[in-house]
């Protein structure tokens, strides 16, 4: 009794002293450090079992059949797939490609719908060791080619919605088998994919060569910070890695059934949503496409209670929600990346989920964070005591290049607490946690990898992006620097633009960037274009991005302009760019600004009116 009086007396002294501050600090985080780390040991404790156990994503998906053969896998439309129905499902794939010579190391292209079928595809891949190339579906001409060419896929699984976009590349994909997943075939050679599989031996395959968890199982294509689209290569440990991660922080359950209505070819809903379903036995809900005015019916249909989203879901969810009507549904924790500070109170006071599991993570990155204790607008938390532990740092960066600033000694500078910089984390290979298992471009890899952090010979992944830390540890998303911008949930590689508009146009010089739209998730694509003599045709040029790039990336904006703003020392002032954007006032007299109006396909000049009409959300974006 005493001691207690004592130290309550003695802690509500300290707390009432400003020089103190650390007491305060402990005594605010502690429960919260406690909680993650209990969560973090139970972890890193199943990460080990697989590790001795040489678990692979089939071999973990094998034993849960044996456990819950009927327990409903996927909701799916009016579908119901098993555990039992998708691992015949995977094994008819292995046996088909076997059959044919397939053999581990080659790759092969999925460009399909979100659909049970998808996931059987890879499973079943995998079995054998053919590593899956997951390819966005928005994809046409150029990009979609330089994905295959990248994963070097000797082989096409596509969707008949998608048949269109194979066509347009059929020319310089003629070494290439093609399977067309379903439905009359349209293109020459295309062999038919349910066909080909129907009679498949339902048998898991035998003599295959040994897969180990190291082992490559897919590739998953990342715009990252630099540079055209990369294959991050996603192995079996990785791809267990991010499904243990979301599993054991957000605390789920195999009871949970989660929603998911992203697509199958990103991280969110392909390796965590799914992941959860074939690692840890729960029931995934998939949706062929997202829409915000199903969301929650869908959850309501299916019995939902953890789903997953993105900024932009968020924002739609709240724009088609009529206010002061009460929505029914059964979510209790919602897991993603994305939610904006500014709308996250009202997201929550609308819709009522008890939690907000925020992360920050990457599809090849080791700087992964979760929020655990909904602390509005944090993107998760690592106790500065817990550095040593975790090694997921901000240093400072030059605000212009986002290249770190070193000091005399020629080391990096970690940041103090509430200053902006760039998020860096330390590579030790062979830890699943810490890893970066790079790109299948070697370059490309060594180009997002900082040497002599901060002791000599130390490596470190540079995710790029810009957060800042406050007292408490936690982690905020500020921006994002480099050469890549986000919109609508997809990640835009400038350069990929700026080549595409140099090529249709053979202009002498052209930028692209992302500028902010008031209201909007992520940055709009503006491209500068150098044009002294007047002549570029705007009309033909938008036909062009139109044919070449996927909507996402056709650049919002266009500024046609006579010289492209250089400092002294002939450095791109692209920030300045950036920051004048759009606006009419900020823009000199000499420049013309054009705005792509999506319905017309065609670029109108910007008026005060459209600038306006934008601005307040009346134009939508
Ligand atoms: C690992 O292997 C042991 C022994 O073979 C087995 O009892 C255990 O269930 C396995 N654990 C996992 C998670 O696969
Ligand atoms: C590919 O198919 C999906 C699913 O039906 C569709 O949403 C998408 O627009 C298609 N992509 C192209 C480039 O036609």
């Amino acid at each position: 009794m005493f001691w207690t009086i004592l130290s309550i007396l003695l802690l509500t002294y300290l707390l009432s002293n400003g020089r103190h501050k650390w007491i305060y600090i402990l005594y605010k985080t502690l429960p919260r450090d406690l909680k993650a780390a209990w969560r973090f040991i139970k972890l890193n404790h199943r990460i080990s079992t697989w590790v001795k156990n040489k678990t692979t994503v089939a071999s973990s998906f094998a034993r849960l059949v044996k456990q819950q053969p009927d327990k409903i896998l996927f909701y799916y439309e009016d579908e119901k797939w098993t555990f039992l129905e998708l691992e015949l499902y995977s094994n008819q794939v292995a046996n088909y490609f076997k059959s044919k010579g397939w053999k581990k190391g080659d790759s092969i292209g999925l460009l399909l719908e979100n659909r049970p079928e998808y996931v059987g595809i890879w499973l079943g891949l995998s079995k054998i060791g053919v590593v899956t190339a997951l390819i966005n579906t928005n994809l046409v001409a150029e990009p979609l080619l330089h994905l295959l060419k990248v994963a070097d896929c000797k082989a096409l699984i596509y969707g008949q919605d998608n048949s269109t976009a194979v066509a347009g590349i059929l020319d310089s994909i003629s070494e290439l088998t093609l399977y067309q997943f379903r439905g009359d075939i349209a293109l020459d050679n295309a062999i038919s994919f349910s066909e080909a599989i129907r009679n498949e031996p339902k048998e898991a395959p035998i003599d295959v060569a040994e897969i180990t968890p190291k082992d490559k199982l897919m590739y998953i294509f990342t715009s990252g910070t630099t540079g055209l689209p990369k294959a991050a290569v996603i192995s079996h440990t990785r791809y267990m890695y991010a499904a243990v991660g979301i599993y054991n922080l957000a605390d789920l359950s195999p009871q949970d059934v989660f929603y998911n209505p992203l697509p199958l070819y990103h991280t969110a809903g392909g390796m965590l949503a799914i992941g959860l379903g074939v690692v840890f036995g729960l029931t995934v809900a998939l949706r062929k496409k997202f829409s915000a005015s199903n969301y929650w019916s869908d959850c309501q249909k299916y019995g939902c209670n953890v789903s997953n989203y993105i900024g932009e879901i968020c924002r739609y969810l709240l724009a088609v929600h009529k206010p002061g009507t009460k929505v029914e549904h059964p979510v209790q924790k919602m897991i993603g990346n994305g939610l904006r500070p500014q709308i996250w109170q009202t997201f929550l006071d609308t819709f009522h989920v008890a939690n907000i599991h925020e992360f920050y993570g990457s599809t090849e990155g080791n700087c992964n964070l979760i929020n655990i204790d909904n602390t509005v607008g944090a993107v998760g938390f690592v106790p500065r005591l817990a550095t040593e532990f975790y090694r997921v740092i901000i240093i400072r960066c030059d605000e212009n290049t986002a290249e770190p600033i070193r000091n005399s000694e020629g080391f990096c500078i970690r940041c103090n607490q509430n200053e902006p910089g760039i998020l860096v984390g330390k590579i030790i290979q062979g830890n699943a946690r810490s890893e970066f298992t790079g790109y299948a471009d070697a370059k490309a890899t060594e180009k997002k990898i900082l040497k002599n952090v901060f002791q000599e010979g130390d490596l470190y992944f540079n995710t790029g992006d810009v957060l800042v830390q406050d007292d408490f540890g936690y982690f905020y998303f500020k921006d994002r620097s480099g050469d890549t911008f986000r919109w609508k949930g997809e990640n835009v590689a400038t350069s990929e633009v700026e080549a595409v508009i140099s090529n249709v146009a053979e202009l002498k010089d052209t930028v692209v960037y992302g500028v902010q739209i008031p209201g909007s998730e992520g940055k709009a694509g503006m491209a500068a274009i150098v044009d002294p003599e007047n002549n570029i045709n705007i009309a033909d040029l938008a036909a062009k991005l139109k044919a070449h790039l996927p909507s996402y990336a056709i650049p919002l904006f266009l500024r046609i302009m006579d010289s492209m703003p250089m400092t002294s020392t002939f450095k791109l002032k692209k920030r300045d760019l950036q920051n004048e954007g759009f606006d009419l006032d900020a823009v000199k007299n000499e420049h013309r600004i054009y705005f792509y109006d999506s319905k017309l396909a065609q670029y109108v000049p910007l008026s005060k009116e459209v600038y306006q009409a934008i601005i307040i959300g009346q134009i939508k974006v």
